[in-house]
């Protein structure tokens, strides 16, 4: 399954989320392969931190333009899973990346600037449909607020509900905690960080079996996550 996170907007979570769901189809024993088609290499950089601390390799091409769309084309019976990472706004690589996808997820902070942008999005994903019909597309809220009181995911939501015709919200919900951050910066996913943020794990978790369809391994033990969540658990 080719999977590629894209977004209109800098700066949103695209390379995280890339990097995440691709070490963690990789932990199930997928052969994964992740396409950086980002010239700021960002995805490319995570990887090279991975190798760096001997955690079990990604494959990974940083290949943008005519070299991307050459390769994305034709079926690649070497892997099971390609993960793109798009950067933003870009048009060519990500028009290639949404005429062969079969899953686009589009990582938006729920902001007013940046819901914005999500038509844009919109009408992108509806006119790739003309050439790529089964393209799924979700629109994943990142960096939300870990303050309940925070008005700002609903009015979100409801602002993607209105505005998107052809994104489907994700049911998974990415909240603004350094784990993400950090886990980065040592080439991890959230998953394999330590200390274990629970809340971390359970989003990322939760955005694979969305993707996926199946439950990842590491949440099969959910009363001890749930144990660990009502005991604390971390920001
Ligand atoms: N849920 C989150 N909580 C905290 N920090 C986050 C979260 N998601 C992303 N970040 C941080 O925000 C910054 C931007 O994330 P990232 O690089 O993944 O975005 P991007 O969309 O790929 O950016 P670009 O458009 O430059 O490629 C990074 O420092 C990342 O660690
Ligand atoms: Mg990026």
């Amino acid at each position: 399954m080719i999977v590629a996170v894209v977004a209109e907007k800098g700066g949103v979570g695209k390379t995280m989320i890339a990097t995440n769901v691709a070490g963690m189809r990789a932990s199930v024993g997928s052969r994964v392969l992740l396409i950086d088609a980002d010239r700021q290499g960002s995805a490319t950089f995570w990887t090279q931190f991975r190798s760096e601390r001997s955690l079990a390799q990604i494959e990974t091409q940083d290949i943008q333009g005519e070299a991307f769309r050459r390769f994305i084309s034709v079926p690649r019976v070497l892997y099971d899973d390609i993960v793109v990472d798009v950067g933003a706004g870009d048009g060519p690589n990500l028009d290639t990346a949404l005429l062969h996808a079969d899953c686009a997820v589009v990582p938006v902070r729920p902001t007013g600037v940046d819901m914005y942008t999500m038509q844009l999005m919109d009408t992108r994903v509806a006119e790739a449909r003309d050439t790529n019909p089964n393209l799924r597309a979700l629109a994943l809220i990142n960096q939300a607020s870990a303050n309940p009181r925070h008005q700002a995911l609903g009015l979100a939501v409801e602002s993607l509900r209105v505005g998107s015709e052809n994104l489907v919200i994700a049911d998974t919900v990415v909240g603004e905690r350094v784990v993400y951050q950090r886990s980065h910066m040592l080439g991890q996913t959230v998953l394999e960080y330590l200390p274990r943020d629970e809340r971390g794990v359970e989003e990322m978790l939760s955005l694979y079996k969305e993707l996926y369809g199946e439950e990842h391994p590491a949440g099969a033990s959910q009363p001890d996550r749930e144990m660990a969540h009502a005991s604390g658990g971390s920001r």
